[in-house]
């Protein structure tokens, strides 16, 4: 595990979240970390939006041929912008940042990826400013995960991506499996994702195109070292 002198964000504040927990509380957690986000991920070796990214690019070039620079993305839980950053240098001009913390997005809004800024959670209500089918594809990195966005927030991401979009998103093998140690993280109930997956899936909403096993974090404990990289196309 990472040790620095950063490290109470993974050992300290991410550890009290659970399914439970409020958007204002996460939030909260946000707000305070965003200076030091970037230096603190990166040393815990966060590297999920490194593979799943690509994947992602790989999969809008094989679906939208060559107008693919130009589709309309939104990343849903921008955070800092890292992932944004990794969309422009693959050479994409049309990208949006939604994420509960303005402070995260007062830190993305420094690399000059992204055109427009929601500052809005992500959950079963809708966001005002967006309209139904806006968007060509949504990515959403590290976010669907223990406290942050809930499985519920399903319905609205496929509100806001057109039918034959993409939809590509990470989940914590254990959180997508279910194997959370409940130990750690306080947890008695179920999270979710997966029933919710499925539940959209069986209703012929979306169809999984690609679902990979990748590294999430390089230096840190077991329960962050890998995640799911999951990909649906919008029916
Ligand atoms: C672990 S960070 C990931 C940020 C970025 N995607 C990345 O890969 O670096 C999680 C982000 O989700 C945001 N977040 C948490 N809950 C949210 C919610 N309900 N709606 C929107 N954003 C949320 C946090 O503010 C934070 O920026």
């Amino acid at each position: 595990m990472a040790k620095t002198e950063d490290s109470g964000f993974y050992t300290g504040s991410l550890l009290t979240l659970n399914a439970n927990s409020s958007d204002e509380y996460v939030k909260g957690i946000y707000d305070e970390w965003a200076e030091k986000y970037d230096k603190v991920t990166g040393e815990a070796g966060y590297v999920a939006y490194k593979t799943c990214t690509p994947i992602f690019d790989q999969l809008l070039r094989d679906k939208f041929d060559s107008k693919h620079s130009e589709l309309r993305i939104i990343d849903a839980g921008a955070g800092t912008g890292i992932v944004g950053k990794v969309l422009q240098d693959l050479g994409y001009t049309n990208i949006d940042a939604l994420d509960i913390s303005q402070k995260m997005l007062d830190e993305a809004k420094k690399l000059n990826v992204y055109k427009n800024f929601f500052c809005a959670p992500l959950s079963e209500e809708p966001v005002a400013e967006i309209a139904n089918d806006q968007y060509d594809a949504l990515i959403c990195i590290g976010t669907l995960t223990v406290g942050h966005v809930k499985p519920r927030a399903f319905d609205e991401i496929l509100r806001i991506v057109k039918p034959g979009g993409i939809i590509g998103f990470t989940l914590r093998k254990d959180v997508y499996n279910e194997t959370v140690e409940h130990a750690v993280f306080k947890e008695t109930t179920k999270f979710g994702y997966r029933e919710k997956m499925d539940e959209i899936e069986n209703e012929k909403r979306w169809k999984l195109l690609r679902c990979d096993l990748i590294d999430y974090h390089t230096s840190m404990d077991e329960l962050r070292a890998k995640c799911y990289s999951l990909m649906y196309q919008v029916l």
